[in-house]
């Protein structure tokens, strides 16, 4: 793991050991089910997204370089590396505590770069990614501090590459009952896909799509292959949002 900035200590810090139990518990009173099947329906849906983006699949020889912004204790990527992506893995997060039950999961050698990150200015070059991705990290990110950071993450993309994110859904009354109970969730802040969007477009992304997922609890997975035909109904339990940096988009003001 690579500490590049000094950090204050991150509220997460004291939730890491404890952070897929704490997930674990509003959901199994509700569902009987454990998070980890929302964040592997997730990584499917990414792989499914990239099976179809040819481009970003083939833009380098060893696939594309992704970093996933806010990774936490690292499943999102132990799932995309179980379904085979092809490319380089990295992760970034506030919380050392995170990454390191993060790093738990992968031998020394196999384990994706995971870098403990500040505030403002990410210890990255310029254009280093294909694609980045945040999965529930947002509504974490103080309101006003939303902006700079998807800026920054625009620096950060190649041209073409693809900014990626999984948000809660406010208007799914079950996703609220759960924020509502999860302990890490008290200074949470849920934004809508209209709003993630509106983030992107100011950051001078172009928009590619806006999709609701996870409409079904875990014990009712067989219902999955639905999904596909509901992802333009605003009821599912998250949304992603998709936007593409394109060579003629304004680099942004990063402001900090
Ligand atoms: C709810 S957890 C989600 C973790 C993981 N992405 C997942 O889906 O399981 C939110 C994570 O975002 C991190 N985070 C919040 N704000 C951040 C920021 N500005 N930069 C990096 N990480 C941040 C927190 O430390 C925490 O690990």
């Amino acid at each position: 793991m690579q500490r590049e900035q000094s950090t204050k200590t991150s509220e997460f810090d004291r939730f890491a050991e404890d952070y897929t139990t704490g997930v674990d518990r509003p959901l199994k009173r509700l569902l009987g089910k454990s998070a980890s099947s929302f964040i592997q329906v997730k990584a499917l849906y990414l792989m499914d997204h990239l099976k179809r983006q040819a481009k970003l699949k083939g833009r380098t020889d060893g696939g594309p370089h992704l970093l996933d912004f806010g990774c936490g204790t690292g499943e999102f990527l132990w799932f995309l590396d179980q379904y085979g992506f092809s490319g380089q893995l990295e992760g970034c997060d506030m919380s050392a505590g995170m990454l390191a039950e993060a790093a738990g999961r992968w031998s020394e050698t196999e384990a994706p770069v995971l870098h403990v990150t500040g505030e403002g200015r990410l210890p990255f070059a310029s254009a280093s990614f294909d694609l980045i991705t945040a999965s529930c990290v947002y509504h974490h990110i103080p309101v006003d501090k939303r902006a700079p950071v998807t800026s920054e993450i625009f620096r950060l993309l190649k041209d073409g590459g693809q900014f990626v994110v999984f948000e809660h859904n406010p208007y799914n009354p079950l996703t609220r009952w759960m924020v509502a109970r999860s302990p890490f969730d008290v200074n949470a802040e849920l934004l809508t896909a209209r709003v993630m969007a509106d983030l992107m477009t100011e950051a001078n992304f172009q928009p590619l799509k806006k999709d609701y997922i996870l409409f079904f609890p875990p014990r009712l997975g067989w219902l999955r292959g639905l999904e596909r035909y509901l992802r333009w109904l605003p009821l599912g339990g998250q949304y992603a949002v998709v936007g593409i940096k394109k060579a003629d988009s304004a680099a942004p003001v990063t402001g900090e």
